[in-house]
């Protein structure tokens, strides 16, 4: 079974220690590949210095909505220089956060919309985090529409109605650990109702640990579980599910990388 774990954080400090022995240990346990997201510049660069050294990582370079309030006039060149790098599959994670507010709510939206930019010139997929947001995200996604490099809404927490706007521009919808928690209602529907094909599986690693291992640090292999939750929901075998997933996340993700 090859498993794609779309959204780490292996820059992430609670890897400072760690990081490459338990990427390593994933891909034994049947992990083929992993995007390590980025959440300022310097995570970015080194979710690209973790991909320069596997090569079934791969970066996501952008600035998340906590971070946007820190950023400068002149970070976006920064920013268009690290998607360029050849090992970055996608632009991200960006978005809104408003159950935070890290950032001021307008510093947020400004530094999502030129992040949003960035992408559909780049033709690079976007990775969108949107937390308590939802009326805005999908407002803003939908001004910077058509994507024609499509992206994903990371950890969806929105309705079905809300997947259903998105599916129809194009987006690809992900799920990680919080599938598994018993008050997970809200994803089981809207995963009842999601088309296999835009599925995709995550952890968001080292946060949002599923089910049994609920509190512990989280890491790829535990993309497992999501993957058997999710054929459970959709009544299919784990294999299937793990195939059509991965099958998607390379689609989205890698076939600019290998044409390029
Ligand atoms: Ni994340």
């Amino acid at each position: 079974m090859e498993l794609f774990d779309s959204h780490a954080h292996y820059d992430d400090e609670r890897f400072s220690e760690d990081a490459e022995e338990v990427i390593q240990s994933a891909y034994n346990s049947g992990v083929r590949y992993i995007l390590n997201a980025g959440s300022d510049i310097a995570s970015s660069r080194k979710s690209i210095e973790l991909s320069e050294k596997f090569n079934f990582v791969f970066a996501a370079a952008g600035v998340h909505p906590h971070e946007a309030a820190k950023l400068q006039n002149d970070d976006e060149k920064t920013i268009i220089e690290l998607c360029n790098h050849p090992r970055v599959a996608a632009l991200g994670e960006i978005g809104l956060d408003y159950y935070y507010d890290f950032s001021p709510r307008e510093v947020q939206k400004f530094w999502f919309s030129k992040q949003l930019s960035i992408a559909k010139d780049l033709k690079l997929p976007v990775i969108i985090h949107n937390r308590d947001a939802h009326e805005d995200t999908l407002e803003m996604v939908k001004s910077h529409a058509p994507f024609e490099a499509s992206g994903v809404f990371h950890c969806f927490s929105g309705s079905w109605d809300m997947a259903k706007e998105l599916l129809n521009l194009g987006f690809y919808i992900s799920f990680a650990g919080p599938v598994t928690f018993k008050n997970a209602k809200k994803s089981v529907e809207v995963l009842r109702n999601m088309p296999m094909d835009r599925i995709l599986i995550e952890t968001d690693c080292p946060y949002l640990t599923p089910e049994p291992f609920r509190g512990r640090r989280n890491n790829s292999s535990f993309v497992r579980l999501v993957a058997e939750k999710i054929a459970q929901i959709k009544g299919v075998q784990v294999e299937e599910a793990a195939e059509i997933t991965t099958g998607n996340a390379k689609r989205l993700f890698l076939q600019p990388i290998s044409s390029s």
